[in-house]
């Protein structure tokens, strides 16, 4: 079995910001309600004809460079995305096409808010059993695309952007223990119920605002921390290790309680969270990815550093994945 790494790391948001004191102006809220609620104060959001795509190639184009890697080099690209730029075909055909990656395979991953975490051990099993040597993994969404601008207890959470990670094989460290988990009995508490086959589009579907998220935030929470803490715990008994071992806790970021929360139940020291809710909100799947760019970019992790990404979302889906640097 071939140890497998992160080589590079990459990251793009869109220029435009919504601040809360903006979405004060759209709906019935306040800057101080959403800031103690959630701990967000702005999110980055799309402009008008810009896609899921074209933010996972930047962020692809960041990572492939930062890896030292050629896009000819890559064998596979997994984009792991809710917000695709349509159905079909595949996010992850459209970024090998602007890459010029012709060798790699390509498909996306519907993991939600764990995505980024569900396609690193995806990727990883393709190294580490001799099949590819290279791989590219991204989390990119446009939430802002399924986001109801007129519901005030989802529209203040969400936001666009990518973030992204090559992976490879690595003589020393790399990714040490790995968890998955997904509990189907829980799909109705977040959920997009317009488009598929279920609701197909239609005038119905669009009076009945079914195209955009649908959650019940409150009973997410509870599960959330539950869920988030035993993950992490689960994958770091796996590696033969403890909270007080964690040099850096990469967190999906859905809201600042839910991560206080989780370290407290963890008995992690709330200074390893790396966080940046307030910037970006909830981002999805590039959650976890741009979080773990941004830590490497402001040498907030070092080599060496033992690294665990967290993530639970719409499915149920969670994951945890631990990492010496
Ligand atoms: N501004 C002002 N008031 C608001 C707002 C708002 N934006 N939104 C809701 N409220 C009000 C509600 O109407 C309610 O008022 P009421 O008491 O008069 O009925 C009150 O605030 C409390 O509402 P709750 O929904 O109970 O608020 P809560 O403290 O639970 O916070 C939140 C809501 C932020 C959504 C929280 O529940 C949360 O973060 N949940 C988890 C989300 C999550 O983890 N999702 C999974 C990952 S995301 C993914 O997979 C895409």
């Amino acid at each position: 079995m071939k140890k497998v790494g992160i080589i590079g790391v990459g990251e793009y948001f869109p220029a435009r910001v919504l601040t809360n004191q903006d979405l004060e102006k759209m709906v019935d809220t306040s800057d101080e309600w959403i800031t103690t609620r959630t701990g967000i104060k702005e999110r980055h959001i799309v402009n008008e004809g810009e896609a899921t795509s074209d933010l996972a190639i930047k962020a692809a184009k960041e990572a492939l460079q930062n890896a030292g890697i050629k896009p000819q080099d890559l064998e596979l690209i997994i984009v792991a995305t809710i917000t695709p730029d349509m159905q079909f075909p595949s996010v992850s055909c459209l970024v090998q096409h602007a890459l010029g990656a012709k060798k790699a395979c390509c498909f996306d991953i519907s993991a939600a808010c764990a995505g980024f975490v569900y396609g690193i051990v995806t990727a990883q099993q393709f190294i580490t059993n001799g099949i590819y040597k290279n791989a590219l993994v991204i989390g990119a969404e446009v939430l802002s695309s399924i986001t109801d601008w007129q519901d005030r207890s989802t529209c203040v959470l969400f936001g666009d952007g990518a973030g992204a990670a090559v992976l490879s094989e690595v003589k020393k460290g790399g990714i040490l223990s790995t968890y998955l988990g997904s509990d189907g009995s829980m799909a109705d508490l977040l959920m997009l119920p317009g488009g598929g086959s279920r609701n197909p589009a239609s005038h119905q579907t669009i009076d009945n605002r079914m195209h955009y998220i649908k959650m019940r935030g409150n009973e997410l929470f509870k599960l959330a921390v539950k869920i988030m803490a035993e993950a992490a715990k689960t994958a770091l008994d796996k590696a033969g290790l403890k909270c007080e071992d964690v040099d850096c806790f990469i967190p999906h970021q859905a809201n600042l309680r839910i991560l206080t929360a989780v370290a407290k139940k963890l008995g992690l020291d709330e200074k390893k969270i790396y966080l940046n809710i307030h910037k970006y909100g909830n981002v999805s799947s590039a959650s976890t990815a741009t979080a773990l760019c941004q830590a490497v970019k402001e040498r907030v992790i070092k080599k060496g550093d033992i690294v665990v990404l967290d993530a639970f979302g719409a499915g149920l889906v969670w994951g945890a994945c631990v990492m010496e640097w």
